[in-house]
């Protein structure tokens, strides 16, 4: 396919509808997670505004970051620490209105205020690594969001082939 995004859509679930068959196409057939992951972040914060789009992925007993767009970010995160850690913990999606008010959260930047966290799973249902959206402004995530956010995370997975380098 071309390497060209259109987007199209007045608000964000039709964007993210506009958007997930062209991110599907995108990973399709592309086992290299670096190209895979690194595309999808470019697509989601292009398309979308969103502040910081990235990955961490899980190596032993910390999360590390991966492909992302944005400021630079913390690098390693342990298990149970920050909104990704206690993702990867929990294996649940955690949608954060306002990160002042998530105790433990960790700010990579400050002008980071929302943030929805989910988990990337393998073919095992193990958690190898979590995608994460940040948005400038608080309220900024809503279940619209979780639901075709949950959708991305599976085809960065590659249908569950993995992030594995
Ligand atoms: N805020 C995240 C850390 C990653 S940055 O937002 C890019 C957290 O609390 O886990």
């Amino acid at each position: 396919m071309s390497e060209e995004l259109t987007v199209t859509g007045s608000n964000r679930e039709e964007k993210y509808r506009s958007l997930l068959p062209q991110v599907r196409a995108l990973a399709a057939g592309e086992p290299d997670a670096v190209a895979r992951l690194a595309n999808i972040c470019a697509a989601l914060k292009y398309s979308m505004g969103y502040f910081w789009v990235g990955f961490y992925l899980v190596r032993g007993e910390e999360l590390v970051l991966g492909p992302f767009q944005g400021p630079v970010a913390c690098t390693r995160i342990a298990r149970g620490r920050g909104v990704c850690g206690r993702c990867w913990e929990s294996g649940e999606t955690l949608l954060v209105e306002d990160v002042r008010l998530f105790p433990g959260h960790i700010a990579c930047n400050s002008a980071s205020r929302s943030e929805i966290v989910v988990p990337l799973r393998d073919r095992e249902g193990r958690v190898a690594g979590v995608l994460d959206v940040d948005q400038d402004a608080v309220g900024a995530f809503d279940a619209i969001d979780r639901k075709y956010l949950v959708e991305v995370a599976a085809i960065a997975m590659y249908e569950g082939e993995g992030i594995e380098p």
